[in-house]
């Protein structure tokens, strides 16, 4: 009888204590932009908001906001957000310094750049909207299940060469390219196979076509903060694979 009363409990309270997985999908439901929410070039704040980790309109994004939302969903220490962030801000258009709407975002030369993975560059007018061509490019190079650093690399490389020749004006500084790096240490951080260093293909495909956290394929959020110092280790990494 005893046993049967701490099964019970047991079940409860495993019933009312739901997984992380569980938490994250049933708090932060995924829900497909209305035509008036904002949106950024960034498919991960893109896919925050669809989550509702940043506001879902997309609009009036403070710095607490952004720390807040980058850390509970996928673990981005505070160091790395507020770099990324103080830039966001320079291009506000909400009439409050202390906030950004992520169409802000598309302002060519503050974060915004040549050469990315899954957006045309300005030059050919639309540098914010998600690019089947550009993707498929890009995509053509993960033909694993895992993304290794090589290959993340590669497909970098080749993105960037790529760009340089279809576009005359192209133009990306040091600080640019450095972002662009940073970018790629980005996604195989949060979305890794749990190395922290390399990333599973299907994930990184839901993320940039979907814009949607790849709960259901089993992506959980990272357990070790990524920072300004884990990202340049990785960089670095990629660097040495060709990158
Ligand atoms: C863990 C968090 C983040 C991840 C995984 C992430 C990932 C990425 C990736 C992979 C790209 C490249 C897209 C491409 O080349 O097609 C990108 C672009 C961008 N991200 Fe994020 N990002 C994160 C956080 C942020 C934050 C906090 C901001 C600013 C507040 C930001 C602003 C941007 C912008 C403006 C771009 C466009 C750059 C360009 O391609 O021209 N991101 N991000």
């Amino acid at each position: 009888m005893k046993i049967a009363v701490w099964t019970a409990c047991l079940l409860s309270s495993v019933a009312a204590y739901p997984s992380v997985q569980e938490h994250q999908s049933n708090d932060y439901p995924w829900r497909a932009p209305k035509a008036t929410d904002r949106r950024s070039p960034c498919p991960m704040l893109n896919t925050l908001a669809n989550h509702g980790y940043l506001p879902r309109n997309g609009a009036n994004i403070s710095m607490e906001i952004l720390i807040a939302g980058l850390k509970t969903s996928v673990n981005l220490g505070a160091d790395a957000t507020e770099v990324v962030g103080a830039a966001a801000l320079k291009g506000s258009t909400t009439g409050n310094a202390s906030t950004f709407h992520l169409t802000d975002l598309d302002k060519h030369g503050l974060i915004e750049h040549d050469g990315s993975l899954s957006r045309a560059d300005i030059y050919f007018g639309d540098n914010h909207s998600f690019n089947a061509t550009i993707w498929a490019q890009t995509a053509s190079h993960f033909t694993s299940p895992i993304i290794s650093l090589a290959t993340a690399a590669k497909a970098h490389k080749a993105r960037l060469a790529a760009a340089q020749i279809e576009n005359p004006q192209f133009n990306m500084s040091a600080s640019d390219v450095q972002a662009s790096m940073i970018e790629t240490a980005l996604y195989l951080s949060v979305l890794s196979n749990d190395t922290g260093a390399t990333a599973v293909s299907a994930w990184v495909q839901k993320v940039f076509t979907e814009e949607k956290l790849p709960i259901k394929e089993g992506w959980k959020r990272p357990e070790g903060e990524i920072s300004v110092s884990t990202l340049t280790a990785l960089v670095g990494k990629l660097v040495a694979e060709g990158m």
